[in-house]
């Protein structure tokens, strides 16, 4: 049987109120072992953790300011992960990062939050969830910056360049994490893909978000993983099995997962 993990997962979002159970249990008869569940703010933060304690094992938790909910409380809510990030459940900081697409009112303070985080990170000894769109300029300045403090983890959603990808390997053991946008028709990250050995590969939903096809417009949920690594395989021209082993190896050893 394969082994999958969704390294990246909003099973807490109000979306999963009502069905969480058969989401969970689809998830597991398709080989989904387990998920990652980064943070967003304080707002989500109850929710999370009720699940996490509630699923042990199949759910793992993050804790980080996401940097769309970086806004004029930001201090309140950066103090907020700070205090609560040494909790030994977390397996990362994270989402954290830039992101220039929703709103640049507070980019200032978003680089500020994302290079706080990541010193946090390194100061706990935690990979980071990065998060990165249409910023991808001001995440390189910050990586700059604290390059000297050795910190792996994950550029979520990766739909970058080569060369992008490039410079994020440059900043020391960063993976990418790829999702259902991977399936999409105009997609270029298949031709990125060639590029990209598989040890450096995560697979993620995202869910409730970036649905893969043939699924695109409806919920998105951890079950559809092997969607995901059947379009990586094909395009990487190995088996799906393949994906599936070396992706999970993948994650239980950037996130030290106990499975
Ligand atoms: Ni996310």
């Amino acid at each position: 049987m394969k082994r999958y993990i969704d390294t990246h997962t909003h099973l807490y979002d109000a979306d999963f109120a009502d069905d969480i159970e058969d989401v969970i249990s689809r998830a597991g008869n398709e080989g989904v072992i387990s998920c990652i569940m980064p943070g967003i703010d304080m707002e989500s933060h109850r929710g999370l953790m009720k699940l996490a304690s509630e699923k042990p094992g199949f759910t793992h938790p993050a804790t980080g300011l996401h940097p769309t909910s970086v806004n004029a409380s930001w201090e309140r809510e950066l103090s907020f992960v700070y205090d609560n990030a040494a909790d030994k459940s977390y397996v990362a900081i994270g989402e954290i990062g830039i992101d220039g697409y929703w709103s640049r009112e507070f980019i200032e303070e978003q680089s500020v939050v994302f290079q706080k985080q990541l010193e946090l990170a390194a100061s706990l000894s935690l990979p980071v969830i990065i998060h990165s769109r249409e910023a991808t300029e001001e995440i390189f300045a910050v990586l700059d910056k604290t390059r000297h403090l050795g910190i792996q983890g994950v550029f979520h959603a990766f739909s970058g360049s080569p060369e992008t990808y490039k410079r994020i390997r440059s900043y020391g053991n960063f993976l990418v994490g790829i999702g259902g946008v991977v399936t999409y028709k105009n997609s270029k990250l298949p031709a990125t893909l060639a590029g990209i050995p598989i040890e450096h590969i995560l697979l993620e939903t995202d869910a409730p978000w970036l649905t893969p096809v043939p699924y695109r417009g409806k919920r998105n949920e951890p079950s559809h993983i092997p969607l995901i690594a059947a379009k990586i395989a094909e395009t990487k021209g190995c088996s799906i099995d393949e994906v599936a082993e070396i992706t999970t190896e993948n994650a239980i050893k950037l996130f030290r997962l106990k499975i």
